[in-house]
């Protein structure tokens, strides 16, 4: 399983390393196998060797360069990042980025061999409007993507379901993951107001190989509470 924890805005350098100090020792102490991903903000990026993988929430694609406000390549490589969530809904929908800026930056950080959560999903004007509208809508999130890329994760994330508390039913998940799976042989990872009371049961389906955890991902108690559930699913 891969269990990743997207903190967006939120948590401050000292938060965040009090923070990993929790999930680490975790990790540790119970031999965890599962690849663990945690995607702080920029300030709160180390350069110190981890037993879970860091990655960045977005990055601008050149190594560096007059763009105001932006972090780019040079930067990353200060603190070792190789890993990096491109195409998350409020990049798409919030801050519009387009499909050809995001295909851009996912062909960037591709040459430079970085691990890439690819983040798809649909609003819910286009999912009332049934599967093949769904799909439709999905595929056109993969327009400039190259979906075998060896180090791609695929993260889907109704757009409705990030933030709201609100799901798509097990069934609705597993078959837009199996549907996406015969397109991908990458990770398939569900997200989404998943939390502790969810997160094992979305696990367990079929095609699903992860999480990745927004809010729920705030609470490093909680967090590890997930990552044990990855784990129980192994036995
Ligand atoms: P959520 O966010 O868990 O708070 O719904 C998920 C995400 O945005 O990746």
């Amino acid at each position: 399983m891969i269990l990743c924890a997207n903190f967006k805005a939120n948590k401050t350098r000292q938060e965040t390393r009090a923070y990993m100090a929790v999930v680490e020792s975790f990790v540790s102490a119970n031999a965890i196998e599962d690849t663990i991903i945690v995607f702080p903000p920029f300030t709160a990026l180390e350069h110190i060797p981890r037993n879970v993988l860091i990655g960045v929430q977005n990055a601008y694609p050149v190594s560096n360069g007059a763009f105001t406000g932006e972090i780019a390549l040079e930067q990353l490589e200060e603190f070792d990042i190789k890993t990096i969530l491109i195409g998350h809904s409020e990049r798409r929908h919030v801050l519009g980025e387009t499909q050809e800026q995001i295909a851009e930056k996912f062909r960037f950080f591709a040459e430079q061999g970085f691990v890439i959560v690819y983040c798809v999903g649909e609003p819910l004007t286009i999912r009332e409007q049934g599967n093949e509208a769904l799909m439709r809508y999905i595929d056109d999130q993969f327009v400039g993507i190259d979906l075998s890329y060896p180090d791609l994760i695929l993260a889907y994330e109704p757009v409705w379901a990030i933030g709201t508390g609100l799901t798509p039913s097990n069934d609705e998940i597993e078959a837009v993951h199996t549907a996406l799976r015969l397109k991908t042989t990458a990770p398939l990872l569900y997200g989404g107001s998943v939390k502790v009371d969810n997160a094992g049961e979305i696990m367990a389906l079929g095609n699903v190989d992860g999480v990745l955890v927004g809010s729920a991902s705030l609470s490093a108690n909680d967090f590890c509470e997930m990552i044990a559930q990855a784990a129980e699913l192994k036995q």
